[in-house]
């Protein structure tokens, strides 16, 4: 059993999770939370290296197995080293994607059978489940446009991919409604954590 509290949060790219993230690691504070705030794939020395081949433009050759197995690597090494250590110690865990978006965009985006996602995503984690999951939910031609990097290698992958992910990620809350809160994301920054807020137990 977990002593702390696992929050993930995912969403198509440019869908407003990190100011969501900023703004709820700055309540949980407030009201005494120890607090490890991670993102995937990253996190530990050997995810951000991972990470760093993973979005580079030039790996365009990228094969979608490796692709796939390559986030399941960053994500195994995140949760053996920090994740699980932390959730032991008490500590609530806030993390900037988790396994649902290798489901959405490796298995829904690129069309690796489901189940393969699924059976490596629970090697990867050893069965580790986020206690919720906020899914940020905007049209996608509004989430493009709040982009403000140069796009990375996932972000070129092209509109169709992107809408896939989109219906992917719909999809999975769908299946798992007790876990995952299907936020809108349209609106004020605020009026998007006070819908966040409504849904915390804690
Ligand atoms: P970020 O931009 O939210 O930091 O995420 C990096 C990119 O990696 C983003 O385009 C989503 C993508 N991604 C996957 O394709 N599969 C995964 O399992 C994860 C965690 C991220």
């Amino acid at each position: 059993m977990n002593k702390g509290y696992f929050i993930s949060f995912e969403g198509s790219d440019g869908v407003g999770k990190s100011t969501q993230i900023k703004l709820l690691e700055s309540y949980l504070k407030d009201l005494g939370h120890e607090l490890l705030v991670l993102r995937e794939p990253g996190g530990t020395q050997i995810s951000e290296a991972i990470r760093e081949i993973l979005l580079d433009k030039n790996n365009a050759k990228m094969s979608e197995s490796a692709e796939l197995l390559l986030y399941e690597a960053a994500r195994a090494q995140l949760c053996e080293e920090l994740i699980k250590p932390a959730l032991a110690r008490g500590v609530t865990v806030i993390a900037d994607r988790f396994y649902d978006s290798s489901l959405a965009y490796q298995g829904f985006g690129r069309g690796i059978d489901l189940n393969e996602v699924q059976s490596l995503n629970e090697f990867a984690t050893g069965g580790l489940k986020p206690d919720i999951t906020f899914l940020l939910h905007l049209p996608n031609s509004l989430s493009r446009k709040l982009i403000d990097h140069e796009a990375d290698r996932l972000e070129l992958a092209g509109e169709e991919f992107m809408s896939r992910v989109q219906t992917g990620f719909l999809e999975i809350a769908k299946a798992e409604p007790e876990r995952i809160k299907l936020i809108d994301a349209s609106g004020s920054k605020e009026e998007v954590f006070s819908r966040i807020i409504a849904e915390l137990p804690c």
